[in-house]
C-alpha cells in the first residue's frame, strides 16, 4: 500500500538533501524560497522567532545577514543556540535545523555587502534595527543624509552589519503525506558522522 512508503530519499549528508529540496522550492515558491524562521533565545530563556533570508548554504553551515545591534543580534551575543525553520508551502515540506551560530569574517561580510543594491546598503546605515523609532520621518531623513554623503561613492559596510553562520547539529526533513502519515527524517551528528532515524508523524 502506497501509504506506508517513506517518500524522503535519504542522503548521507543532510546538506545534500537540503540543497535538493531548496532547488525544488526555488522552482515552485512564488517568492522568497530562501525565507526562514530564525529562533533565538533571549533574557530569562525567552525564545523569539522572526524571518530572515538565507543567503548561502555552505558545506557545513547556513548564512544570513543582519544588524548585530538588533534584538536578535543581542540574543546571539549571549546565547549561541538557535534554530531555523524553512517551510515551503508549494511543495508541502519543512526543514527544521538546530545548532550553534557564529559571526562570519568581516572580509566575507564586506564582500557580500558590496553585492547589495544601493538602497539596501543605505538602509543598513540608516536603520538602528530593533530600537525605538519616534517617527518614520526620522528614518527617511537619515536615509537621505546617507544617500547624500555617499553620492558617487562606494558605500562601505557598517561594522554592526554582519553575516552569521548557523552550524547545524540536527536536521529534520518533513514531507506532507496522505492521511496525515507525513514522513519525518531526523539527522543528528555524532562524532562527526551524521546518523538518521525516522520519526512518527
Ligand atoms: C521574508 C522576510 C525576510 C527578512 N529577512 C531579513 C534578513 O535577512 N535580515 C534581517 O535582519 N531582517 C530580515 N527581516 C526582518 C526580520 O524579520 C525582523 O523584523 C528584523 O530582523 C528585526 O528582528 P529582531 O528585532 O528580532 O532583531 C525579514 C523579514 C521578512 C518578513
Amino acid at each position: 500500500m502506497s501509504l506506508i512508503k517513506n517518500n524522503i530519499k535519504i542522503e548521507k549528508n543532510p546538506f545534500d538533501l537540503l540543497e535538493k529540496w531548496y532547488k525544488k522550492a526555488k522552482k515552485n515558491e512564488i517568492s522568497n524560497p530562501n525565507a526562514m524562521a530564525l529562533s533565538t533565545v533571549g533574557p530569562f530563556n525567552k525564545p523569539r522567532t522572526r524571518m530572515v533570508l538565507m543567503k548561502e548554504i555552505k558545506e557545513n553551515g547556513i548564512i544570513f545577514y543582519t544588524n548585530s545591534n538588533s534584538r536578535k543580534g543581542n540574543h546571539i551575543n549571549d546565547n549561541k543556540n538557535v534554530s531555523i525553520n524553512f517551510y515551503w508551502k508549494s511543495i508541502d515540506r519543512q526543514v527544521l535545523i538546530s545548532g550553534k551560530i557564529k559571526k562570519i569574517s568581516s572580509q566575507e561580510s564586506d564582500k557580500y555587502f558590496l553585492t547589495r543594491n544601493r538602497k539596501s546598503q543605505i538602509g543598513a546605515w540608516a536603520s538602528k534595527q530593533s530600537q525605538k523609532l519616534k517617527s518614520k520621518s526620522n528614518l527617511k531623513t537619515k536615509f537621505d543624509e546617507i544617500d547624500k554623503k555617499y553620492k558617487g561613492k562606494e558605500i562601505p559596510r557598517p561594522k554592526y552589519w554582519n553575516g552569521y553562520c548557523v552550524y547545524p547539529d540536527s536536521f529534520e526533513f518533513w514531507l506532507q503525506g496522505e492521511g496525515r502519515l507525513h514522513d519525518r527524517v531526523e539527522y543528528k551528528i555524532k562524532s562527526g558522522q551524521w546518523t538518521t532515524k525516522l520519526l512518527y508523524p
